[in-house]
């Protein structure tokens, strides 16, 4: 029996990867220029972390999460983000004791449970930044700027920057007494995760998925308009900042992001052209969560891109990618000598850093030549027992079909030209 990728996953071809490799090239000039450095980390990570750092009222760690015993009785999951394993390695790996701020950035694959439909898998990648150290609400400006240059430098138009504050957990705490009163009269509607949240973290009711709560969200008391008066300082910095260096932006009361660590500023990118999931990058400050963690108080932000959300968007603008680069040459030949003699040739090539290829498959010269084609060779040419003894041939160009004799010695030199 056939077996097949599992729901929610899937396969980048080489027909495809190209795409992905000009997306990984533009994020790291991006990150060069910002002054991020790559962190590479883990798969998985002790199931706590995330119960931890994510919050275990979110849908993420209460419904999605890839969890299992691993053989030594350990609860292990799949990372279903990348910000919690970056703090974590930032704390143990004695980060704090570097020049502020740590800027560091991921390339990732994330797992979870999801219902499967377009812009949402099980599997998927993500392009993030974690900035660890400043208060802001610079870092914050600089961070949003960060995201709307990459969008610009990909030539992406349709993507609508929405920001807003959760504020901290000194104006959280007023504010979730509010949102109990607002919530009380229609308590028994929601839904039953929702009443557990109502008891542990109110705030989370607003980012419930079930139909029948957000008919009771809707009007929900906004925290934005409950900041104490650092959080709202903070919030006045972030729009002042982008102000000043011509970011628009919109204020979306309703973002309060699915995840718990967010404090202060959170933000989003959103395409409507994607479909029912168009936040193509989701972002924050989290203040707390390093502590959370097992650190010292230091403040954090970061945003990550969903990568196949990214690619659905320039599809839908129609923004040509350019092809990974064919190849410099193709070798044909006739008969066993001539065989030998390409194959020598074209490791020389090779050698000198051009790429080229020779019969592997025993085709005709006919059927080589079709092959060279599909490659896309810049050159051909071919060899059979006449060229080899007078090491002479005649050099195609396969793009304006223009011939050349030459000397086969003369042929690195030709390619270098
Ligand atoms: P998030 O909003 O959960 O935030 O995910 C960020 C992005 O990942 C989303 O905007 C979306 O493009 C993509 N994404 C999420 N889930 C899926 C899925 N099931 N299928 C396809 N794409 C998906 C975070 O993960 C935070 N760690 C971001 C962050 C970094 N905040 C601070 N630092």
């Amino acid at each position: 029996m056939l077996i097949k990728a599992p729901k929610g996953t899937k396969d980048i071809l080489p027909s495809e990867v190209y795409k992905w490799q000009y997306v990984e090239k533009k994020i790291s000039e991006l990150c060069s220029n910002f002054g991020y450095k790559e962190i590479r980390l883990p798969v998985f990570e002790h199931t706590e972390l995330f119960q931890r750092g994510v919050g275990d009222t979110t849908d993420i760690v209460q419904k999605e999460m890839y969890t299992f015993m691993d053989k030594g009785g350990r609860s292990i999951t799949l990372r279903p983000e990348g910000t919690a394993g970056v703090v974590r390695s930032y704390i143990e790996n004695g980060m704090a004791s570097l020049a502020m701020p740590i800027k560091l950035y991921y390339n990732i694959t994330a797992y979870r449970y999801e219902n499967v439909q377009k812009g949402r898998y099980r599997e998927f990648h993500q392009f993030g930044v974690e900035c660890f150290g400043s208060n802001g609400p610079l870092v914050d400006v600089e961070i949003i700027s960060m995201l709307s240059m990459f969008f610009e430098r990909l030539g992406i138009k349709d993507v609508e920057l929405n920001i807003n504050s959760i504020g901290c957990p000194k104006c959280r705490g007023e504010y979730n007494k509010k949102l109990l009163e607002f919530f009380k009269p229609n308590l028994d509607k929601l839904c039953g995760t929702c009443k557990t949240r109502y008891e542990r973290n109110p705030l989370r009711i607003i980012d419930c998925k079930e139909e029948t709560c957000k008919i009771y969200t809707k009007d929900a008391p906004a925290l934005v308009d409950n900041l104490c008066e650092d959080c709202s300082k903070h919030f006045e910095g972030l729009k002042e900042g982008l102000e000043n260096l011509g970011i628009k932006y919109n204020i979306d009361k309703n973002i309060v992001r699915g995840l718990d660590y967010y404090t202060k500023t959170v933000f989003e990118f959103v395409s409507k052209n994607i479909g029912a999931q168009g936040t193509v990058c989701g972002g924050g400050r989290y203040d707390g969560l390093i502590e959370e963690c097992g650190g010292n108080q230091t403040p954090g932000i970061g945003f990550a891109i969903g990568i196949e959300r990214l690619l659905l968007v320039m599809e839908s603008q129609g923004i040509e990618i350019p092809k990974a680069e064919a190849i410099d040459v193709y070798i044909a030949c006739i008969g066993e000598q001539a065989q030998k003699y390409a194959q020598k040739l074209v490791y020389k090539i090779r050698q000198e850093g051009f790429s080229a290829e020779t019969d592997l498959m025993g085709r005709s010269v006919k059927a080589q030549m079709k092959y060279a084609d599909k490659l896309g060779a810049v050159y051909s040419l071919v060899l059979g027992d006449t060229e080899v003894e007078s090491n002479k041939a005649v050099l195609k160009n396969m793009l304006t079909g223009e011939t050349k004799d030459i000397s086969l010695d003369t042929l690195i030199e030709r390619l270098k030209m």
